[in-house]
């Protein structure tokens, strides 16, 4: 059980970044709406036993939805502020699909809310309030599933690409250094960033990276945010830690159409592909790892990183396949198991890469929430004390040090931003994430 005292501070972290229409994943360093973010938000209200404030939370990423489905992976509610790059940069009212009177970003970010949704609801003591708000969530979030599997699917290979890092949740991961070093820079227009304003400019992705992912938006932005931006993308990726939560969304909107009486058939097609892709695309025999695929390069890319074990979240690894990640990686401390250089479970890549830096946002820190996603998953797969001891890592990191964006995994310290929302809601809601035992 979580201990009294850090339930209290995480309800006031939440309470303070609570805007009221939404939760800032930090007032100051990220003033606005951000998707996966919101879903976490929600999940925390819910373990507070606010159902009424979670279900406002997944409104108000759902107003930001275009018309051609997509949910942005920034609305600005509490616009203009100093952030970059801000809608001024995005310019959402360029596209004809985006929503006219709220700008948002053209990109979108790994899709939790169906499952958020399905669990918020499943729990909410009120069933009226609950299957009410299942009827009026569930359209927007089919809608956005249709979008990642037409507009997001150009080769028809069941799984959704990305066209910029931040699509994937893990902006500067060394996941994507190969493909970002071919993203041409051009004449970039002057910019400041706002980033390394509150936090340490070595925990924060090099000016280098920051370029290409301005010059990323540029060219989505030149095509008005449609296909053929997509189509020509120079970043294309298919991604393990999206195109998992994207198949544990759609297994949860399986189960709400059923009970909504609405049809499944569409959506069984895409578990099915989504499955077959998995084993078809992603699984690497040699290195026996889930790897994320380059689709410019036409080439898995060969770096261990943390998103991999989200397959076993999703279900989407055989048993055998799960033993092997474990024993090969996750327990192995060449890897991401503790060598008394690092402490604590789980960094996000593997200490093996030439990438990994400990301080460096996703290039070796800690995340909350991808520690609570790997320990469910672990649960699922039978490795019941290796979850625990995730969980007991993550909560004595945070009894260490705080709410912290990220942690570093040989000391414990915080950093990046303090009093960051989803490591705060994910505390309080770890248990709400337990996968339900059958669809
Ligand atoms: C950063 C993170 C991203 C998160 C956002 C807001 O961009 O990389 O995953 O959603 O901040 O917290």
């Amino acid at each position: 059980m979580i201990q009294k005292d850090l339930r209290q501070a995480a309800e006031e972290v939440l309470r303070r970044n609570d805007r009221g229409t939404f939760t800032a994943p930090s007032p100051r360093q990220y003033p606005h709406l951000w998707l996966w973010d919101a879903g976490f938000a929600a999940l925390g209200w819910a373990a507070l036993g606010d159902y009424e404030r979670a279900y406002r939370e997944i409104r108000a990423a759902l107003r930001g939805q275009w018309r051609n489905g997509m949910l942005p992976h920034v609305v600005f509610y509490d616009w203009p502020s100093a952030y970059f790059p801000g809608a001024d940069v995005w310019r959402s009212d360029l596209a004809s699909e985006a929503p006219a009177e709220l700008p948002t970003s053209g990109i979108t970010q790994p899709p939790v809310l169906a499952f958020v949704v399905e669990i918020l609801t499943r729990y909410d003591p009120d069933r009226g309030r609950a299957a009410a708000f299942r009827r009026e969530a569930f359209p927007a979030l089919y809608a956005y599933h249709r979008w990642l599997h037409t507009a997001r699917d150009p080769e028809g290979m069941g799984l959704s690409v990305l066209v910029h890092p931040w699509e994937s949740g893990m902006d500067n991961s060394p996941l994507w250094d190969a493909a970002l070093a071919r993203v041409p820079v051009g004449d970039l227009p002057p910019y400041r960033r706002a980033d390394a304003h509150w936090v340490p400019e070595e925990q924060r992705p090099r000016s280098a990276d920051y370029d290409r992912f301005l010059a990323l938006i540029l060219h989505l932005r030149s095509h008005r945010y449609g296909e053929s931006g997509v189509q020509t993308s120079s970043f294309r990726v298919y991604d393990i830690l999206f195109n998992a939560l994207r198949y544990r969304s759609e297994e949860a909107l399986w189960t709400m159409a059923a009970e909504l009486g609405e049809p499944t058939g569409e959506i069984e097609g895409w578990l099915a592909r989504g499955r077959a892709a998995f084993q078809a695309y992603l699984w690497d025999p040699a290195r026996g790892f889930f790897l994320d695929w380059d689709a410019v390069a036409k080439a898995r890319i060969p770096v261990i990183a943390a998103g991999g074990f989200l397959a076993l979240y999703a279900g989407l690894a055989t048993p055998e396949q799960a033993h092997e990640m474990v024993a090969r990686y996750l327990t192995n401390p060449e890897a991401f198991a503790p060598d008394g250089g690092t402490r604590y479970l789980v960094p996000t890549v593997s200490k093996a890469e030439p990438g990994w830096e400990p301080r460096r946002y996703w290039r070796g820190p800690i995340w909350i929430n991808l520690n609570a996603l790997i320990a469910h998953g672990l649960r699922r797969y039978g490795f019941v004390d290796l979850a625990e001891q995730i969980r007991a890592d993550t909560f004595a990191l945070v009894a260490r040090s705080g709410f912290w964006e990220y942690y570093d995994p040989r000391t414990g310290e915080g950093l990046g931003i303090g009093d960051f929302t989803w490591s705060a809601a994910l505390l309080l809601a770890w248990d709400l994430l337990e996968i339900p035992e059958t669809r």
